[in-house]
Order: C-alpha cells, then structure tokens, then sequence
C-alpha cells in the first residue's frame, strides 16, 4: 500500500466548495491520483481558527466530504477523512510548535490578511496555523502536496521545520515538494479579476460552486466582470477574460492557445455563454453524485470512520518516531 510515495492535501470546510478549489486542488489530485498513496482530509481543526456556528459547521464539513467522493477521490484507493478524528495532528502541532519561531509565523501572507479581517478575534489559532498545517503533511511522510498558489509559503514554512527537526533528530521526516498545477493554481473572483475567487466571498456573484444549480452557473458568468474591448485574448491586461479563458481550459482540456483562435472573434456574450456551459457540464455528473451521497449519511459517516482509522494508524507510527526522538518516556503498557 505504501510502496508508493505519499500525496497529502486538504480543504477547510467554510463556505463553498468553488471552482477556484476544483481548478486549483481536486482536478490536480484526480489527475495524478493514481501515481500515489493519496489522502485527503476535511481540515475543520483548521477553519476554527474563524467562529464557526456549530450546527452549521458540522453539516457542512459532512457536505463537503460528500463533495471529495463525488469529485471521483475513491475512498477505496484514498484515505479521506475529517482532520479533527485523527488526535495525532494535534499532539505533533504542540511538539512542532516548540521548534518554530514566533518570527516566521507572523511573516506568512495570510496570517497578516487575516489578522486584519479577524481583528476582533486574533486568536494565537490563526498564527499558529501554518504549524498544525505542517503537522498534518509530516504526520504521513507526504512527499508531495498539491495546492493551489496561495498555500506555497505556508508549504515552504512546513519543509524549513521538517527540515529544522531532521537536523537535530537524524532523519526524520519526509521533506514534501509543493505541486502545483501548470495552470488554475488561482482561479479569480469574477466580481473582481483582481482578487482571488474565495470560499467566504460574501458577493455570492464572486465564486461558483462546484454544486451550484445549471442556471445559476450561467447567471453568475453572464454577469462575470471582463473589460470593454470585445476580443478574447490572454493578456495581462484582461484578467477577467484571462480568468475565463483559464476556467474553459481546464474544464474542457483545450489549451489557451486553441480556444482563443475558437473565440478570437466570437464576442463576449457568446464566450461567456460557452464558458459556463462547460462548467456545468464538467459539474453535472458531480452535483449528480453528491445528490445521491448525502441522502446516505451513514455510508459517509461509515467511510469518514474507516478512512480516519487508516489516517490513525499512520499518524502514530510518525508520531511515535518523534516522542522517542526527542526524549518522551514511551507509554507503559499496563498488562
Ligand atoms: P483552502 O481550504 O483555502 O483551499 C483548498 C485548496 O484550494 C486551493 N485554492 C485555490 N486554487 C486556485 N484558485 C483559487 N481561487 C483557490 N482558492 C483555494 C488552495 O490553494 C488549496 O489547495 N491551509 C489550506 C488547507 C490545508 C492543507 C493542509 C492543504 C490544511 N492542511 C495540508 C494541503 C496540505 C487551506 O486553507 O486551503
């Protein structure tokens, strides 16, 4: 089962699921899944560093986790699981937080956007992100985590502490690459081209769902914020025709180079029209399949308990490694 290399990558469950996570995360993990030992988890140790209502927050993450299987990740191939099942990422966070600097955490992109937003709420959960990120990928030896751009930084910090804590120890951990798809690694909002599409956007126009209905897909592109020229080229200067371009790419598998000879001249409202077509056609059989999961929860919550058993017993192996590493007595056995 191990024999191949590692692949370790996450969502919080906030939000929506959009097609900035499909483009930029899943797509990549089903694209390459069959090349690695894969797992996949629902990270909601993660998305409480925001207040989360508990009623809410505990439907969604089940919602999500029906949005992985219906995506195509196979949890017969895969391990997918809820983070918070698996107590090893927290007690590896606690020993890994002893070997990062307080400096380098508070140097991360998004900890300083969201110490900003969270003002009334900078709790030491939003700093300390990054390490029990670190801990979920160390935990499993990963040697590669796809994601989307705006993980690279917080992927660097976890190779620096791997890295930090093999130099002490011997080696220990496995230092993971980042993966970044060659396209799609930011997909933009399409309120603003400027802005990456988010999750938690409140203009509910800015992301698409990878389960929204076909009519509102189409609503939401129509309305897509481009420029007042009326060709279809990929320049800097057109992020939001750039941004389309890139959407209707991935969906389809046609290169950029090809769809702008196809819409060249076809006008905006045709190329907005075809863009939203694929997606909901790229979607469909999702939305179809996440339909039919959540009428069965207890088959979700019977995989999510198989998955989060298989993640345990890998978690400890690393995490008993590291104990007697540092210096822990190791438990007594009391028989
Ligand atoms: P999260 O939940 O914000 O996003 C999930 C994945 O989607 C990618 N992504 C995007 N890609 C392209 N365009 C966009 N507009 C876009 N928005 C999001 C993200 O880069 C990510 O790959 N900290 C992580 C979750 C995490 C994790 C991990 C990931 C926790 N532990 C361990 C990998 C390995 C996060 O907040 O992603």
């Amino acid at each position: 089962m191990e024999k191949k290399p590692v692949l370790y990558s996450g969502i919080q469950p906030t939000g929506i699921l959009t097609i900035g996570n499909f483009i930029g995360a899943i797509n990549n993990w089903l694209k390459i899944q069959e090349d690695y030992f894969s797992i996949y988890s629902i990270v909601d140790l993660h998305a409480i560093t925001v207040r989360q209502d508990p009623i809410e927050y505990r439907s969604r993450a089940l919602s999500f986790y029906a949005q992985y299987i219906a995506c195509g990740l196979d949890p017969e191939k895969s391990i997918l699981y809820f983070q918070s099942h698996v107590h090893q990422h927290a007690e590896l966070t606690w020993i890994l937080n002893c070997y990062s600097y307080l400096g380098e955490l508070r140097r991360m992109t998004q900890y300083k956007e969201k110490s900003k937003k969270n003002a009334d709420n900078l709790n030491v959960g939003l700093l300390d992100y990054p390490v029990l990120m670190a801990a979920d990928i160390l935990l499993y030896q990963a040697s590669v985590v796809p994601v989307g751009i705006d993980q690279k930084q917080h992927l660097e910090l976890a190779r620096d502490i791997a890295d930090r804590f093999n130099n002490i120890y011997g080696q220990t951990f496995t230092i993971p690459e980042v993966y970044l798809g060659k396209q799609g690694n930011k997909i933009f909002s399409l309120q603003d081209p400027f802005a990456k599409m988010s999750k938690s956007d409140p203009n509910p126009d800015a992301a698409v769902s990878i389960i929204e209905s076909p009519d509102s897909i189409a609503r939401k592109f129509k309305r897509a914020v481009t420029d007042s020229e009326s060709v279809v080229e990929y320049r800097e200067d057109k992020p939001g025709i750039s941004n389309l371009l890139v959407i209707l790419s991935s969906m389809t598998d046609k290169s950029i180079d090809t769809l702008v000879k196809e819409y060249h001249d076809a006008g905006y409202k045709k190329f907005k029209e075809d863009v939203a077509e694929a997606v909901i056609e790229k979607l469909r059989p999702v939305r179809e399949d996440y339909e039919r999961l959540m009428k069965d929860k207890a088959y979700l919550l019977n995989i999510a308990g198989q998955g989060a058993s298989r993640a345990a017993a890998l978690a400890e192996r690393t995490l008993a490694k590291v104990k007697k590493k540092i210096g822990l007595i190791e438990r007594p056995s009391l028989n």
